[in-house]
């Protein structure tokens, strides 16, 4: 559980950052270039890298990525086994070789890499430079980087003047301070931004991200809030920022080194897109009992009374992950009769939402450290509501601040556009129904109809993943439209959203996804021979009405591309692009309709040249608000 004395609200920085910090037996450099590497999916607008050679402290920084920075230095020159590295993703100052980290303190002599935001960063540089003290760049991080320099010139000792300084500051970090007064220390903190330490052999490794470290070691502690760790190269030790020892538990990494490389594939996007169905299996692994027709959520046996006697479920989270939850809500009022409220962790958190202490609050996140989707979970546990969590990262802050929760399961997602976490999230979604409509009137053997009918979902997604050629030859067709609609009824009205925001986000071509009965409400009025339309016309109880929708799209030279369920002879008539998809119950056709979009997205970003993996001002977990 996350320990928070501060107003929770205001406490995640932007820990889109990537911070890598070594000490061991190696040349640091090497180490933290390539996990700076590891972490540039996150989001970064420069970088930089501090070493200690024969006692002085050598920095490099730039604005760009880390290949810009890997030109100004030179590997062979710095062979010192410590060092940190920093991917800084703007907000005090903008990106540019100056504000840049690491940032030093006056002497030049200690030096720090922080993620996260000082809230009352303007009054300690007030103080400072009353004192005499100037500062070269426009960041928060700076000014925490000469008052833990003022701080040693009063202790002597690196590990206090960090102590003091955290107490001291309001605000956020992932931290990393290096010296050469104690050139064998490394000192790392956290409060609201990740940091994970890596205990390898001979060698430690700390980073905000586990895929920074994963090369290195299984190993690592997941710091606490308030929790800093202070290692040597004999040894390392936890403890609160207030100096009492903490048993700093040591965790297993689960991922391997396969699941963050590309593997052969163009994209991570692409390759992510081809793992679910094995993600998909993952995510359903050991928890479906199909004799009984039931399912085993053991991460939710402890709150099993509180969901039995729920009056509501209200699921909150962002992006994609808003958008299963919107499915979530069809699923679970469809099996288990439960009111179900979806709502943007955004909004949720700041209109004083009325919670019941019977209701029970489900937070989605595939990183587990969305800003928004922490604060609203933390509102919701304040007002008294039990928390649960579905989450893709293990160990992520979300993860660890509900009261239960189930993982997705779906392996490290490097992709900025969300595809696999979002399958694995409908995948426990669908479980998580299940188990909730037997708890209430679901009968063994419809039950047991769905528990077959989800397992058998990995090779439907095989097999539409292996007839997915005609998806390219339409991406190039409409790869030059301005704007994409996406339409859809019932469970598959969020794939349309998803569907939409896909698009957008890698390929920014302007999209918007509706429900297909709104179209004649005002997104009519955009269609001529210019539009394509998305239709999801899966056959389904409101099959007939889809139709009419697509008729009223013709009429108007809309270019109509239907994803249609396999066997439906009619609608290749009226569209004039299909896909189609395996059949299923209708409850879990999102899981497979939303594939084609992916690839269409994903072909038409490429077809556009647009940078798929890390599109343009987006980032893969954001954690300020
Ligand atoms: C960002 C990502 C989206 C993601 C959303 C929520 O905006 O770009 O892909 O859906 O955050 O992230 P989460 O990690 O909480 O699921």
């Amino acid at each position: 559980m996350l320990r928070h004395s501060h107003n929770f609200q205001n406490i995640l920085g932007k820990t889109m950052c990537g911070i890598v910090g070594y000490i061991g037996s190696k040349p640091a450099c090497t180490i933290i270039m390539n996990g700076l590497k590891r972490l540039e999916y996150r989001g970064y607008d420069s970088a930089g890298i501090a070493t200690i050679e024969n006692g002085i402290l050598v920095i490099s920084k730039r604005a760009g990525k880390v290949a810009d920075l890997e030109k100004i230095i030179n590997p062979t020159e710095l062979t010192s086994t410590i060092g940190i590295g920093h991917t800084r993703w703007a907000t005090h100052g903008e990106p540019n070789d100056i504000n840049a980290h690491p940032h030093s303190d006056f002497s030049g002599n200690i030096t720090i890499i922080h993620n996260g935001i000082i809230e009352n960063y303007l009054a300690i540089k007030k103080k400072l430079l009353l004192d005499g003290y100037s500062f070269k760049s426009e960041t928060d991080s700076e000014v925490l980087a000469v008052f833990i320099g003022d701080l040693y010139k009063r202790t002597k000792d690196l590990e206090k003047a960090v102590r003091l300084a955290l107490t001291e500051i309001d605000g956020t970090f992932g931290l990393v301070v290096m010296s050469v007064y104690e050139p064998n220390t490394l000192i790392a903190a956290r409060r609201g931004s990740p940091i994970v330490f890596g205990i390898g052999e001979d060698e430690y490794i700390i980073a905000s991200d586990a895929s920074a470290i994963i090369q290195h070691t299984r190993q690592v502690i997941y710091l606490e809030d308030n929790e800093m760790v202070v290692i040597n190269r004999e040894g390392y030790t936890t403890k609160t920022i207030d100096n009492q020892t903490t048993n700093g538990e040591i965790h297993e990494l689960e991922f391997d080194l396969k699941s963050i490389e590309k593997g052969g594939f163009e994209h991570f996007m692409l390759k992510e897109i081809y793992e679910q169905p094995s993600t998909f299996r993952d995510a359903i692994r050991g928890r479906l009992l199909i004799e009984e027709g039931n399912v085993k959520l053991g991460g939710l046996r402890v709150v099993a009374d509180k969901l039995r006697n729920a009056k509501r479920l209200i699921i909150i989270g962002c992006g994609t992950s808003w958008h299963s939850g919107l499915v979530g809500e069809y699923m679970i009022e469809r099996l288990a009769q439960i009111p179900v409220e979806v709502e943007y962790a955004s909004e949720f958190r700041y209109r004083s939402p009325i919670i019941y202490p019977d209701d029970v609050v489900i937070a989605i996140s595939q990183s587990g450290e969305t800003a928004d989707t922490y604060a609203a979970l933390r509102e919701a546990k304040l007002k008294g509501a039990t928390v649960l969590g579905i989450v893709n990262v293990v160990g992520s802050s979300i993860a660890r601040e509900t009261d239960a929760g189930v993982y997705s399961h779906a392996g490290p997602e490097i992709g900025v556009a969300s595809t696999k976490a979002f399958t694995s999230q409908l995948a426990v979604l669908s479980l998580l129904a299940l188990y909730l409509g037997r708890l209430k009137n679901v009968s063994s053997i419809e039950g047991k109809r769905l528990a077959e009918a989800i397992s058998a979902i990995p090779e439907k997604i095989q097999y539409i993943l292996d007839h997915s050629d005609s998806i390219k030859a339409i991406a190039k067709e409409y790869a030059h439209a301005q704007n994409f609609l996406y339409l859809g009824r019932g469970y598959n009205f969020p794939v349309a959203l998803e569907g939409a925001l896909k698009l957008k986000e890698i390929s920014y071509i302007h999209a918007e996804g509706y429900p297909a009965a709104e179209m004649k409400h005002g997104p009519i009025a955009l269609i001529d021979d210019n539009m394509p339309v998305v239709f999801i016309a899966t056959k389904d109880d409101v099959y007939d009405k889809i139709l009419s929708g697509i008729e009223e799209v013709r009429a108007r030279k809309g270019k109509v591309i239907a994803i249609a369920s396999e066997g439906d002879t009619q609608i290749s008539k009226v569209a004039s692009h299909v896909i189609y998809v395996p059949n299923t119950l209708p409850m879990l056709m999102p899981i497979l309709s939303v594939i084609p979009l992916q690839l269409l997205s994903y072909y038409t970003a490429v077809e556009r040249g647009c940078n798929v993996d890390m599109p343009r001002n987006l980032a893969k977990s954001v954690t300020v608000e």
